[in-house]
């Protein structure tokens, strides 16, 4: 059973390399600490339909984009909800592709799984090959971009041209860790859903789900005989058609910390924030590479999360401690029991500069003494 651990006001504040949440900007923080307003008045239609247009210009593309109070997991669902009848194929190679499967099992749905090992990423040419030699029609093929437990970035979007081979099929992308710091062309793919989580990569405080819903999904759902409701395509959009703003209360304070966010993203611009996580990923395997190893398969290496083989076998959950109550900075421990100690993993996500990530190595190795 668990017990209550009384909350306190005197938490030292840590700086955040996990892979999210992670470090916000103070405006950002700030932009919450207004007072409140009702989600039917005319400044909520202003807040809301700033923050839609205004990511789907940061993200450039024409889909239409829902904002929802929730998290990425919200989204793994209703996806499922909206558009399989019977049968939904998985991909997965680590702890998130899982859930995926997971989830459409719990919905009820018949659920094939294309699995690799975890660090492995997923191969368009085997899916090619699936979908060729099975007998079942797909409704929807899932795929993760960035398997946060492992670090290993998958070539979406050659999956998705893959996927858009078959007409009837539809494409989910979880791209929860990796959407904001890693670009993707997602009109180009054949992908018809692709969702994150506000507090990866977008740098803000967590509690919204963002969606970006192709035409053929939203016509998908029309066609099918039940969705979701809290996460329904349709129900979602169309209220955004007429009203501009969202189905049920939303959290209004975080979406006030989403505008503020969102236009620091557009000011920096997806091409510039993509190259600016590419160095921090860049460097970070180099760093790697010198004194442990990158758990992931070579060439799939996440932009956003750097998933490490702990090689030279630290205590890592000693070290994590040490480098908390040293200098203030937390990063993560492998994924559950199986890569706990085995790996470690740096979330170079957000608002985090080539700077201070040496600084979060620097402090790594006085602590482990490499
Ligand atoms: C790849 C991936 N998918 C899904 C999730 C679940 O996201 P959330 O906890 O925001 O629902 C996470 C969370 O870390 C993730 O990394």
């Amino acid at each position: 059973m668990t017990e209550k651990s009384e909350y306190r006001d005197d938490y030292p504040d840590k700086t955040l390399y996990i892979p999210g949440p992670t470090e916000v900007r103070e405006d950002v923080i700030e932009a919450m600490c207004e007072p409140m307003f009702g989600h039917r008045m005319d400044r909520m239609t202003d807040l809301y339909t700033t923050i839609v247009e205004d990511t789907k210009e940061f993200l450039g593309t024409d889909n239409d984009v829902i904002v929802l109070t929730g998290s990425g997991t919200e989204f793994m669902e209703s996806s499922i909800l909206n558009l399989v009848d019977e049968n939904v194929l998985v991909t997965t190679c680590g702890s998130f592709s899982e859930r995926q499967a997971n989830v459409a099992e719990r919905l009820g749905k018949t659920v094939d799984t294309l699995e690799y090992e975890w660090g492995q990423a997923v191969k368009p040419e085997d899916v090619r090959n699936y979908l060729e030699e099975s007998d079942t029609d797909y409704d929807v093929v899932t795929c993760v971009k960035n398997e946060s437990s492992t670090g290993v970035r998958n070539p979406v979007e050659e999956i998705g041209d893959v996927v858009a081979e078959y007409p009837d099929t539809y494409f989910v992308v979880d791209a929860v860790s990796s959407l904001g710091g890693d670009y993707i062309d997602i009109d180009e793919h054949g992908i018809d859903v692709i969702f994150t989580s506000v507090q990866k990569a977008f740098a803000m405080p967590p509690g919204l789900g963002v969606c970006v819903v192709s035409d053929d999904a939203y016509e998908r759902e029309l066609e099918k005989e039940s969705a979701s409701w809290y996460g329904g395509f349709q129900r979602t959009l169309d209220y955004y058609d007429r009203k501009g703003q969202t189905h049920s209360t939303p959290a209004i304070p975080i979406m006030l910390a989403y505008r503020k966010q969102m236009k620091h993203m557009l000011s920096e611009g997806h091409d510039a924030r993509d190259q600016r996580h590419r160095e921090m990923a860049e460097y970070t395997r180099e760093w790697a590479r010198e004194h442990f190893a990158m758990f992931p398969e070579e060439g799939y290496e996440s932009q956003t999360v750097s998933c490490i083989e702990n090689t030279q076998e630290i205590d890592v959950a000693a070290t994590i401690d040490a480098v908390s109550e040293e200098y203030d900075m937390v990063f993560s421990n492998g994924y559950g029991s199986a890569l706990g100690e085995k790996t470690f993993r740096i979330g170079h996500m957000g608002e985090h500069d080539l700077e201070s990530i040496k600084e979060l190595t620097d402090a790594i190795e006085d602590v482990a003494d490499l």
